[in-house]
């Protein structure tokens, strides 16, 4: 019999090594460490393959392991951690897993598992086609940047592709420093053929030979895997100088972050790459034309380009019919904070904020009321109730004060102090700052002791003004989203729940 344990580093965090260990022990189990399925409250899940498809118990304590292992063999309906048909289970089959269709299934090392699955299609389909009919292609799905600006994908390879021909760089973003964001994570760790194939895809597409994938360090077991899937990937002839026997040369590398959040931006992280520390260029130039080593780069978040082989594989129309409005294909939405059931939800762009925090969250963990959610990250807007029937897409949430970000979304339950929230947000700044520019270097500092004079109850409505004309500042005046996005968390918090300001006033 087998059964499947993950190896993503969320399942390992709750046990899931022990309880592999403990099935190991049974000869008559071949334990397989898939990646996670992404319901994080049945972590450790394990699964085990019968005839009727994939059985799943969890979450699941070494303890629990002598009183399973009897039952594996026929699936047994009785036992309390039984939770059914994985893929039946409504939390999964509503969802519309494009990108992450691998994600849990699989072995994340195992190149016979990748290419069983639809692995290589993608790649395949783009070697044969020339460089400009697969930057085409990409430009006609709708694919945006996943990292949060969304940027169109196919605009950006194009601007890479008209550079003149010679050294050019397929750089990875894999920074991922959102607060309440783990996909990346999870694509390194559960399916990294994927990122490797489609910045494989993006390098042919562009005329670039050599690639970067640039992980924080606090994702260990990421840089394993992801080191372990390149050298994998070479031997079997996926990179190198002849990619699937091809006359296209490309090799990847893993350079690993030291803890900035300011190295997800895009030419802080170029610096670093380079070596340097990481601080913000000036745009422009862009990347595009003077990236890594003053040259023509793609730079793209981990999610734009795993969702890369998928498009070449079944088509750019097939991506697009998926969405809406400027919003196309699906986004993998990342649910945590104080929330019954977290983890990550695939769908199509357009299904409401309400839906995923109440139908797939299931409320608060605490049991008590939602109060909030913060969406897009440590920079993304704070929404109360009232909002919770936007639709999951980029230009709504531009349009509402907030952005969508990398997908994250983080709920909190009505004891959150919204002012200590906004305060956050300003300490977050002023501790994350590269220090380049003046107005989010000294303003983020100055911003913490306006928000602490509010709560304090010192001249609130004078220092309110001052707070939103600080706002203003640094929004219009900073070099990078760091400083310039930082008002949108602080001047939510304050829109929406005033009182939280003015309570306190002695
Ligand atoms: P941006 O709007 O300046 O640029 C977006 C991308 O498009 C960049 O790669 C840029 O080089 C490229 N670009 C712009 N014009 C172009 C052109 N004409 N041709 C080719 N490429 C072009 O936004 P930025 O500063 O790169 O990102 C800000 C966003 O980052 C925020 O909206 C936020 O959502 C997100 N963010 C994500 C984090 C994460 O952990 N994933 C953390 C913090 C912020
Ligand atoms: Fe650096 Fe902040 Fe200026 Fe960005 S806004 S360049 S992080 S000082």
């Amino acid at each position: 019999t087998t059964v499947y344990v993950p190896r993503d580093s969320a399942a390992r965090s709750v046990g899931s090594d022990e309880v592999a260990a403990a099935l190991a022990q049974d000869p008559a189990l071949r334990v397989v460490r898939n990646g996670s399925r992404g319901m994080f409250w049945l972590e450790p899940l394990v699964e085990v393959e019968t005839p009727a498809g994939r059985i799943g118990y969890g979450p699941v304590a070494p303890s629990d392991v002598d009183g399973l292992r009897p039952l594996l063999a026929t699936g047994d309906v009785t036992h309390p951690l039984y939770v059914g048909r994985v893929e039946e289970l409504p939390w999964l089959a509503g969802q519309q897993r494009v990108t992450f269709a691998r994600m849990g299934v699989t072995d994340p090392l195992s190149t016979q598992d990748y290419v069983a699955h639809g692995g290589l299609v993608g790649l395949r389909a783009a070697l044969r086609r020339t460089q400009a009919e697969v930057v085409a292609e990409v430009t006609a799905s709708g694919l945006r940047g996943r990292g949060g600006a969304g940027f169109p994908a196919g605009v950006k390879w194009k601007t890479v592709l008209d550079c003149p021909e010679g050294l050019k760089f397929v750089c990875c973003n894999a920074d991922e420093g959102d607060s309440g964001t783990f996909a990346d994570r999870m694509v390194l760790e559960g399916d990294p053929f994927m990122l490797i194939e489609g910045m494989t895809i993006a390098a042919w597409a562009v005329g670039a030979r050599e690639g970067y994938v640039y992980i924080r360090s606090e994702y260990p077991d990421a840089v394993q895997t992801m080191r372990a899937a390149i050298d994998l990937a070479r031997a079997e002839g996926w990179l190198g100088e002849r990619v699937l026997g091809s006359a296209f040369a490309f090799d990847l590398h893993v350079r690993v972050g030291a803890g900035a959040y300011i190295c997800g931006e895009e030419t802080s992280m170029l610096e670093s790459l380079e070596g340097k520390r990481g601080t913000v260029r000036a745009k422009p130039p862009i990347p595009a034309i003077e990236g890594l080593f003053g040259r023509p780069t793609v730079v793209n978040n981990v999610l734009t380009l795993a969702t890369v082989p998928v498009i070449l594989a079944d088509g750019a129309e097939h991506y697009a019919a998926l969405g809406m409005d400027r919003s196309r294909g699906t986004q993998v939405f990342q649910l945590g904070g104080n929330v019954k059931r977290g983890g990550i939800v695939e769908t199509a762009f357009g299904m409401t904020l309400r839906e995923l925090v109440e139908s797939y969250g299931g409320g608060t963990l605490t049991g008590r009321p939602v109060r909030a959610v913060q969406a897009g990250g440590p920079l993304g807007a704070y929404l109360p109730e009232s909002r919770f029937d936007l639709p999951l897409e980029y230009e709504a949430f531009a349009a509402a004060g907030a952005m969508l970000g990398h997908g994250g979304v983080v709920v909190f339950d009505d004891t959150v102090d919204m002012a200590a929230m906004a305060r956050f947000a300003m300490e977050f700044c002023a501790e994350e700052s590269c220090g380049k520019c003046t107005p989010c270097r000294v303003g983020a500092v100055r911003g913490v002791e306006v928000i602490d004079r509010i709560v304090a109850g010192e001249r609130p409505d004078e220092n309110l003004a001052l707070l939103e004309d600080l706002c203003e500042l640094m929004t219009d005046g900073s070099l990078c989203a760091m400083g310039g996005l930082t008002p949108m968390p602080v001047r939510s918090a304050v829109a929406f729940f005033p009182d939280d300001f003015l309570s306190r006033k002695p």
